[in-house]
């Protein structure tokens, strides 16, 4: 229990230290002929860490040959080419930068009939432990707590699995969404437990409207209530924030 480290530092340098760690262990896992499996967050608290793996391919020849990307998490009900899909946005911003074709990574088809949805997270959970599972988690923090799309009230038991989208979920997307009528209101995400399975999480929150958050995170007791707690339980988690996440400055 507790077992969070939790580094302040800005976020351009928390990019850095985690593109560099990512990058370390991509090349040993390469050298050995292995693949790493890197999980992947959206929204815009990694968009730095992104850019600089981006830097790391471009200009010092990182590859991502042997790397299969693993997404947290999709919106139901949208067309697969929407620029507002997390496979369009991952694409976007990491996998066409780095070379890694969107046939090689695992994320939910935003497009799929619900029964379908219900196999294509079966098969997922299975795929994932053929890979030998998640080398390391990138994750944000939601307004609310969530992680991926687990909401509040997210059992530590859950797995990849549809889920109803919180109202204030729905309210932080109008923008991208053309107003609250236009957000889906379902999505797939990985569960609780799928995230904590995977061997090395690394949570980032950045800037003021991180606080309240941050500070639940850290000091509300473990449990469904604030998702985001669960990471306290695992072995090898971290949560990277800046000086005004963490109430500072
Ligand atoms: C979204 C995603 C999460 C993300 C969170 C925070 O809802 N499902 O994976 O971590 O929001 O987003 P942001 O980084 O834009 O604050």
């Amino acid at each position: 229990m507790d077992q969070l480290e939790v580094r302040v530092q800005p976020p351009d340098q928390a990019a850095r230290e985690l593109a560099a760690e990512i990058a370390g262990l991509i090349r040993a896992r390469a050298e050995e002929g292995l693949a790493f499996v890197l999980g992947l967050a959206t929204g815009r608290t990694p968009l730095g860490l992104y850019a600089e793996l981006a830097r790391l391919h471009r200009e010092e020849g990182l590859s991502f040959e042997h790397v299969v990307a693993v997404n947290l998490d999709e919106y139901e009900g949208v067309e697969p080419d929407d620029p507002r899909s997390f496979r369009a946005w991952t694409r976007a911003h990491l996998l066409d930068a780095v070379g890694v074709p969107v046939e090689r990574a695992l994320i939910p088809p935003p497009d799929l009939a619900v029964a379908a949805e219900v196999a294509w997270c079966r098969a997922f959970e299975e795929r994932l432990r053929a890979l030998g599972g998640i080398d390391l988690q990138v994750l944000g923090l939601g307004r609310n707590g969530h992680i991926g799309f687990n909401e509040p009230g997210s059992a530590r038991e859950s797995r990849t699995r549809r889920v109803r989208l919180a109202p204030e979920t729905r309210q932080d997307a109008v923008d991208t969404w053309d107003g609250l009528d236009g957000v889906p209101t379902h999505a797939i995400t990985q569960g609780i437990a799928t995230i904590l399975e995977a061997r090395r999480l690394r949570a980032l929150a950045f800037g003021l409207a991180k606080r309240d958050i941050v500070r639940r995170t850290l000091e509300e007791p473990v449990g469904p209530r604030i998702p985001a707690t669960f990471l306290r339980e695992h072995p090898d988690a971290r949560l990277c924030v800046d000086e005004p996440a963490l109430g500072r400055g």
